[in-house]
């Protein structure tokens, strides 16, 4: 298939883009590049497109037969520091690309939304499904929210939206990012050898590994109709309290000789708390999720333990410290044209 990946040069689309690839998939990407151009670039069967997704370049549905969208703010802090961009990119941009979608006969397009729209709930006890009330807070899980219902209302003969309302994401990416709890637990254990519970860490997330994530999306992109078309699926590998997830950590550290401590902080003023079945995408797609927080911490530290801890802290790692810092660079970029550039006389 051609398939069209918006966000393909972020966290997930590192991973899902090299695997489309390795499936003889043919893939055109359309990103910002805000963490610059992606590692696969080169690849004969792969086409870059840099391009914002608030502003679809002509043709850029043409001989696509899919569509997997990844592209926008992809955290709370993004969004909540731009509610209008963000309401433009993760909301009406949907929307637009449902519409450019039909336009151009493109059938299927998955969706990457966030169990984050599970937040609110009132307890943990329950095991949210895709059926659970909604009730979303903030400008990032209302935006998604509103995709998703965009999409659906599109839903019919002639296309088919997926929705994938994905855990939050740990493991390793060649674009990494240590905002996502597993990953920053692993490296604040490197830099600091002190992780701090919140609450205690009595929380309850759900989560799933970044390749796992990125077998699920190829598994729906490559579905019968029958099975995925109109459909919203949680993708979670599984639930974890956050205490346990420093446990992970701490334990693979220890193992390297290097103690790490675990200390109670107070409640966040936001507290998240709730848990989320995987079984519907398990049943219906007969796919397992089964990289463990373990694996990935092993994983992880192996690969970090001997990076310099300053390059840990670079901001490029942390999404709202990076969008920030390109907000403040882009007037001088633009009156300079070429920041990097000897100028001519
Ligand atoms: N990582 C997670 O834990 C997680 C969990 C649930 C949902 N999601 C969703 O999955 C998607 C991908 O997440 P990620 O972790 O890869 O995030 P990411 O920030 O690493 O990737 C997003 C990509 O989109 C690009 N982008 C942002 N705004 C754009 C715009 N207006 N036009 C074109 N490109 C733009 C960025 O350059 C980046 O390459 C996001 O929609 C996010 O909300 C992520």
């Amino acid at each position: 298939m051609r398939i069209l990946v918006t966000g393909g040069a972020g966290y997930i689309g590192s991973v899902l883009v090299p695997k489309l690839l390795e499936r003889g998939h043919h893939v055109r990407v359309v990103d910002r590049m805000f963490w610059g151009i992606p590692h696969y670039a080169g690849h004969p069967n792969v086409e870059l497109v840099n391009a914002d997704i608030r502003r679809l370049p002509e043709g850029l549905f043409d001989g696509i037969d899919a569509v997997d969208h990844l592209a926008g703010f992809s955290n709370d802090p993004t969004a909540e520091f731009s509610p209008e961009a963000n309401w433009q990119m993760n909301a009406s941009a949907t929307d637009t690309i449902a519409r450019q979608c039909i336009a151009a006969g493109v059938r299927r397009l998955v969706f990457g939304s966030s169990c984050s729209l599970y937040d609110g709930a009132p307890d943990a006890d329950t095991l949210l499904d895709e059926s659970s009330p909604l009730n979303p807070r903030g400008a990032y899980a209302t935006s998604k929210h509103y995709s998703e219902q965009a999409l659906l209302a599109h839903a019919g003969r002639d296309f088919e939206p997926v929705i994938l309302r994905q855990a939050t994401v740990f493991g390793l990416s060649p674009r990494m990012r240590f905002d996502l709890v597993l990953n920053t637990f692993v490296k604040d254990a490197l830099v600091r050898q002190r992780l701090i519970l919140h609450g205690g860490g009595r929380m309850w997330r759900p989560l799933v590994a970044v390749q796992d994530l990125a077998d699920a999306h190829i598994a729906v992109l490559e579905a019968p109709s029958e099975l995925v078309a109109g459909e919203t699926f949680n993708v979670v590998g599984d639930n974890y309290q956050v205490r346990q997830l420093a446990e992970v950590v701490a334990a693979a550290l220890v193992r390297l000789g290097q103690p790490v401590a675990l200390v109670d902080g107070p409640l966040p003023n936001i507290v998240r708390n709730y848990r989320c079945s995987g079984e519907k995408l398990r049943s219906r797609l007969g796919i397992d999720l089964p990289t463990t927080a373990e694996q990935a911490v092993a994983e992880l530290v192996e690969t970090y333990r001997s990076v310099p801890i300053e390059q840990l802290g670079h901001p490029r790692y942390y999404n709202i410290a990076w969008m920030q810092l390109l907000e403040e660079a882009r007037p001088a970029y633009q009156a300079t044209h070429h920041i990097f550039e000897p100028l001519e006389d």
